[in-house]
C-alpha cells in the first residue's frame, strides 16, 4: 500500500515537473519558425543573435502575450536588415499587433501576405527603400491605428481604399514617389497625416484640410486646403484670384457666428426682440453700406446680423437649398428645387473640371465632385445685367420644367463669376454625333434617330415658347443634348440673351443658324428661334454642319445652299448620304425637309409658330408607301414646287416654300 501510495506520489510529482518545464519552456512554435526563417532569409547586423534553442519570446525584439503563445511584437528598427522581405515569413506572425521594421535598408515591395495579419495595430516602415504601388495588403489590416511608410521609395496613386482603414489615426506617407491626387481620406480619428514630398497634384480634399501646409508641402501640385486655393475651372487669368477670398472666409464666418446666435437665442426671449431690433438696424445700415462700396469686408456686426437672420428664419443649409434669389446671401450657390444636389460653391470649386466646350457666352465645364456627381457649370463671361435683373431671369429659367429642356440647376453670383449649374448629359451633343469622327468607324445616326431628335427638340423649343415664354436665342446642334437611355433631345443654353448687351458683337460660331434680321436687329425672337430650329431640321437631314465650308461655294449658309439644290430640281443630292442606306424614308425625309425650308423663310412673318411645327413634325406621314430612289425624285420635286400638297395635313402647308 505504502509503496503504490509512493509511486502514485512519484507520478504525480514527475508530471508536476513535465508540466512546469512545458510551462517554463512554452513559446510559440509557429511564430518562432517564421522568425527565423525571416532572419535567415534577410541578411542583417551580427548583434541580432537569436538563439533557436532559447525561447523566441526572449529574443531581442520579439516580444510574446502574457502566455507566450504567439508573438505581439516585433521591433527590429535600425538592424541593418537588407533586401527584400521575403513572403511566406512575416505573414505567418497572424497574432502579431506591432511591427516595425524602420530605418533599414529593405526594398522591393512588401508581400501580399502581410494581408493575414489581421490584428495588427501598428506598423513603421518608415525609412527603407521599400518601393512598388501603395501595399495593397495593408488595405485589408483593418485594425490598423497607425501606418507609416514614409521615407520610403513608394509610387503611383494613394488609393481611396485607405478609407477602408476605419480606425487609423497616424497616416505617414511622406517622402515618397506618390503620384496624381490625394483621394478624400477621412477615418473619423486621424489625426497624424503627412504627404509632404510627393509627386502629388490637384486640390486637397475638405477632409484632409485640417492639417497644417507643412504635411503637403513639396509636392507637383497642390492646391486649396491649408495651401493656396485652386482654380479648378477657372483657367482664364481675369477674375479667379478673387473668388475663392471672397467666398470661403465669409461662409466660415458665418458658420461660427450662427451657432453662437442660437446659444443667444435660446438664453431669453427678451434677448431676442433686442436682437431682432438691432438686426434691423445692422441690415438698414448693410444695405446702405452695399451700395456705398460692394467690395468692403462685411465688419463682425452686420455678419452677425446675417447669423441672426439665419438663425431666425431656420438652419443655414436652407439658405443654400431655398431657391430663393432674394439678396441676403451673397457668394452662395442657389438652388432650385429638384435634382437632388446637396454640394456647395467650396465642393464646385474643389472638384475636378474638364472644358466641354467654348461658348458665345462662356466656357463649360464638366465638374466632377469629390462624391461622384458629375455638373456642368457654366462660367458666363462679359454679363451685363445687374444682380437683380440676373437673378430674376434665373428664376424665370429654373422654372421651366420639361423633359425636353435642360434643367437650370443652380446659378451663383458674384461681381467677378457668374456660374450656371446644370445637369451633365453624358451621351453629348447632336452636333459631336452627327459630325464626330466621320467616316472612321462611327455609328451613323439613323434616320428613326434622327427624326427623333427633331421631334424632341421642338417639343423643348414649343415648351420653352408657350409654357415658359422665353426665346432660346442660341439654338444649334452643340445645344441640343441627347439622353443616353433613348437619344431623346434636350436643349440647353436657353434664354441667356437678357443677360448680356446687344453691342456685343456676334459671334462667328453661331452664325450659321442665326435668322438674317438678327444681324441688323441684334434682337432674338420667337421667330428667329423658329429660323434657328429650321437650319438645325436642313443639318439633321444634310448630315453638314451650318458654319462648315465645305458647302461649296464659300459665303454660303446652310439655308441658301439646299434651297439651290433643291430649285436645281436635285433634291436627292440634298440628303446625307448615310441616310442613302435606308429605305422606305425618303417620303419622310422630303416632308422634314419642307418643314425645315418653311421655318428657314427670310421674312421672319412668313416662318411658322414653334407649336406650329412641332404638329407638323408630330402629324408627318409615317412609315409611308415604298418609293423608289426614281419616285423619290419625283415626288419630292413635286411636293417642293407646292405641286402636291395631299401628304401634308392641311394646316401645314409651309408657306415661304416655293421659290
Ligand atoms: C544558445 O542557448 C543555449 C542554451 O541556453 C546555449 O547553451 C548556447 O551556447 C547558446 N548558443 C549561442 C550561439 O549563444
Ligand atoms: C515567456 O518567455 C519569456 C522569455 O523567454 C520568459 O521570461 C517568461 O517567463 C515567459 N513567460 C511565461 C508565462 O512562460
Ligand atoms: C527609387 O526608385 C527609383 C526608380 O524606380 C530609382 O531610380 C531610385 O534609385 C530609387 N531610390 C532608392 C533610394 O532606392
Ligand atoms: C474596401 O472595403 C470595401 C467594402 O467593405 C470592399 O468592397 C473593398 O474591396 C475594400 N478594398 C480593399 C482594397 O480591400
Ligand atoms: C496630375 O498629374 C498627372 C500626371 O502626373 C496628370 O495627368 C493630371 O492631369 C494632373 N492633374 C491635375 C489636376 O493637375
Ligand atoms: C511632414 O513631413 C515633413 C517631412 O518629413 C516634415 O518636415 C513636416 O514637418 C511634417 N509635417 C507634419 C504636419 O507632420
Amino acid at each position: 500500500m505504502a509503496v503504490i501510495l509512493k509511486c502514485v506520489a512519484w507520478v504525480a510529482v514527475l508530471m508536476a515537473t513535465l508540466l512546469f518545464r512545458e510551462r517554463v519552456n512554452s513559446e510559440p512554435t509557429q511564430d518562432k519558425q517564421a522568425l527565423l526563417a525571416f532572419l535567415s532569409q534577410v541578411p542583417h547586423e551580427q548583434r541580432l543573435r537569436w538563439n533557436q534553442s532559447e525561447s523566441a519570446c526572449g529574443w531581442v525584439g520579439v516580444e510574446c502575450d502574457a502566455t507566450n503563445s504567439s508573438v505581439y511584437y516585433l521591433r527590429l528598427p535600425g538592424v541593418g536588415l537588407v533586401g527584400q522581405i521575403p513572403a511566406n515569413t512575416l505573414g505567418r506572425l497572424s497574432q502579431l499587433r506591432v511591427l516595425s521594421l524602420r530605418s533599414n535598408r529593405l526594398s522591393g515591395p512588401i508581400p501580399p501576405d502581410f494581408s493575414q495579419l489581421k490584428l495588427l495595430r501598428s506598423i513603421y516602415l518608415q525609412d527603407n527603400q521599400l518601393s512598388g504601388e501603395f501595399p495593397p495588403s495593408l488595405i485589408e489590416l483593418t485594425r490598423l491605428n497607425r501606418l507609416d511608410i514614409s521615407s520610403n521609395n513608394f509610387t503611383g496613386p494613394i488609393p481611396f481604399s485607405v478609407n477602408n482603414l476605419t480606425h487609423l489615426t497616424g497616416l505617414f506617407l511622406e517622402n515618397n514617389g506618390f503620384t496624381g491626387k490625394i483621394p478624400s481620406i477621412a477615418p473619423p480619428g486621424l489625426d497624424h497625416f503627412n504627404v509632404s514630398n510627393n509627386r502629388l497634384n490637384g486640390s486637397i480634399p475638405s477632409a484632409l484640410a485640417k492639417f497644417p501646409a507643412s504635411a503637403f508641402a513639396n509636392n507637383l501640385d497642390l492646391c486649396g486646403g491649408p495651401l493656396p486655393p485652386c482654380n479648378p475651372f477657372f483657367p482664364s487669368p481675369a477674375s479667379s484670384p478673387t473668388l475663392q477670398p471672397t467666398v470661403i472666409p465669409s461662409r466660415k464666418r458665418n458658420r461660427k457666428l450662427s451657432t453662437g446666435a442660437i446659444v443667444g437665442i435660446s438664453i431669453a426671449g427678451g434677448v431676442l426682440i433686442l436682437v431682432l431690433i438691432l438686426a434691423v438696424i445692422f441690415f438698414i445700415l448693410r444695405r446702405r453700406k452695399k451700395r456705398e462700396s460692394p467690395k468692403v469686408q462685411k465688419p463682425p456686426a452686420i455678419a452677425a446680423t446675417r447669423a441672426v437672420g439665419e438663425a431666425g428664419t431656420s438652419s443655414s443649409k436652407d439658405d443654400i437649398t431655398g431657391g430663393s434669389a432674394e439678396g441676403g446671401e451673397r457668394n452662395k450657390l442657389i438652388f432650385f428645387h429638384g435634382g437632388g444636389y446637396s454640394f456647395d460653391l467650396e465642393d464646385l470649386l474643389r472638384a475636378s473640371a474638364e472644358v466641354l466646350g467654348k461658348g458665345s457666352v462662356g466656357t463649360s465645364y464638366k465638374a466632377v465632385l469629390e462624391e461622384g456627381t458629375t455638373v456642368v457649370v457654366k462660367r458666363l463671361k462679359d454679363v451685363a445685367a445687374g444682380k437683380k435683373e440676373f437673378e430674376q431671369q434665373m428664376e424665370v429659367l429654373g422654372n421651366i420644367k420639361h423633359q425636353n429642356v435642360l434643367p437650370l440647376r443652380a446659378f451663383y453670383y458674384s461681381k467677378d463669376e457668374k456660374l450656371l449649374v446644370y445637369d451633365y448629359m453624358p451621351a453629348g451633343s447632336l452636333s459631336a454625333l452627327l459630325h464626330g469622327s466621320r467616316g472612321s468607324g462611327r455609328t451613323p445616326l439613323d434616320w428613326e434617330n434622327r427624326l427623333r431628335v427633331a421631334v424632341s427638340a421642338a417639343r423643348g423649343l414649343a415648351h420653352l415658347h408657350v409654357s415658359g415664354k422665353v426665346v432660346h436665342g442660341n439654338i444649334k446642334s452643340s445645344n441640343i443634348l441627347l439622353r443616353e437611355e433613348n437619344l431623346d433631345a434636350c436643349v440647353s443654353d436657353f434664354g441667356l440673351n437678357p443677360l448680356f448687351s446687344n453691342s456685343t458683337p456676334p459671334n462667328h460660331r453661331i452664325m450659321g443658324y442665326r435668322a438674317p434680321e438678327v444681324l441688323e436687329t441684334r434682337k432674338v425672337t420667337f421667330k428667329s428661334d423658329v429660323y434657328s430650329f429650321g437650319v438645325l431640321v436642313l443639318e439633321l437631314l444634310t448630315g453638314k454642319a451650318p458654319n462648315q465650308a465645305s458647302l461649296g461655294e464659300e459665303g454660303i449658309d446652310l439655308p441658301r445652299w439646299v434651297q439651290s439644290v433643291v430649285r436645281e430640281e436635285w433634291t436627292a443630292e440634298v440628303f446625307d448620304v448615310e441616310l442613302m442606306r435606308y429605305h422606305n424614308v425618303e417620303e419622310e425625309m422630303v416632308q422634314l425637309l419642307q418643314i425645315g425650308m418653311a421655318c428657314v423663310a427670310t421674312v421672319p412673318d412668313q416662318r411658322p409658330v414653334m407649336q406650329e411645327v412641332l404638329r407638323m413634325i408630330e402629324d408627318m406621314n409615317r412609315g409611308g408607301g415604298g418609293e423608289t430612289d426614281d419616285g423619290l425624285r419625283q415626288s419630292s420635286d413635286d411636293a417642293l414646287r407646292g405641286g402636291s400638297d395631299d401628304q401634308t395635313p392641311p394646316r401645314a402647308s409651309p408657306p415661304g416654300v416655293t421659290p
